[in-house]
């Protein structure tokens, strides 16, 4: 049976994620600036914006930076970023799905998606936002640069036990990765660069920005962490939600008995895709 999208897939997750997640490598604005139409002047649009991580720190190249997303409680996150870092006017936040742009959101300079082009249906979305970009326009696609390992050599504290944790997830919500009310046996999908040439993107332009400092991370970042995705969002552990994070706790205490952990923060890998024409 194949996967599909439900409304429960980030459901729960956003409280935990501003806590849990890691920031992106301290490079990648200045890198964007410097490789996108952004004097200032241009419209961005950030598709499944979550808490606005990226939105914010690029609203300031933007004269209007839009972020869409179908989870609620993301863009409520979202709007407290953007009034908390002092750029509410400049931005807009939309409760919607890729799948329903373009929406009457009209015609942007940027469209970025960050660790969510694989949660729609791509082929559709990328022609959808094709559509929506003037002539010369970017499409980034960014995410964690994978296979990176997280470990940081040199700290007083233990790494945080991912293969653990990951076990432990796996005992309370089975073998196979959860995500919403369905299951992805096979991971979500990569492969996109094909799916963005055929809507006619041009590229792409690959840029590794190189992960920075060691985080000291405690066990509320852990537990915050692992409750932020969508393969351990709160509410698929039902009733047992509170005994899986004792369980949690309980790990994570063996592993580090001072409640601390060293992370170093991940590269971040961008393609920037352009739609043909002049900038
Ligand atoms: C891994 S989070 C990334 C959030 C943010 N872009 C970041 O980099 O921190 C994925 C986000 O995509 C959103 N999402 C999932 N399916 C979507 C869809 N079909 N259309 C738009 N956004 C979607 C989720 O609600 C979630 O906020």
């Amino acid at each position: 049976m194949t996967w599909e999208w439900d409304e429960t897939l980030f459901a729960g997750a956003a409280e935990h994620y501003e806590r849990g997640r890691l920031p992106y490598a301290p490079g990648l604005v200045p890198l964007l600036a410097g490789a996108l139409p952004a004097d200032g002047r241009g419209r961005l649009l950030d598709v499944g914006c979550g808490p606005a991580t990226v939105t914010v720190p690029l609203a300031a190249l933007f004269r209007e930076a839009v972020g869409i997303d179908p989870d609620p409680e993301m863009i409520r996150a979202a709007e407290r970023r953007a009034a908390a870092a002092g750029v509410a006017r400049r931005t807009r936040w939309v409760r919607l799905r890729a799948e329903e742009l373009p929406a009457g959101l009209e015609l942007f300079d940027a469209v970025v998606f960050a660790q969510s082009f694989h949660w729609t249906d791509r082929a559709r979305v990328a022609r959808t936002v094709g559509g929506m970009l003037r002539p010369g326009g970017a499409l980034l696609h960014l995410a964690d640069l994978k296979g990176e390992r997280h470990p940081a050599a040199g700290s007083p504290y233990p790494a945080v036990p991912r293969e653990s944790i990951a076990a432990l997830v796996r005992e309370y919500l089975g073998p196979v990765r959860r995500a919403g009310r369905g299951l992805l046996p096979r991971g979500t999908p990569g492969d996109e660069a094909e799916i963005l040439a055929a809507a006619g993107f041009l590229g792409p332009e690959r840029h590794v920005v190189p992960g920075g400092r060691v985080l000291e991370r405690t066990a509320d970042d852990v537990v915050a962490w692992t409750l932020s995705h969508s393969s351990s969002t709160p509410p698929l552990f039902g009733p047992r939600l509170g005994a899986f994070e004792a369980d949690l706790r309980a790990l994570l205490a063996g592993v580090s008995p001072a409640g601390r952990f060293a992370e170093r923060v991940p590269s971040t890998e961008v393609f920037i895709w352009r739609i043909p024409g002049a900038v």
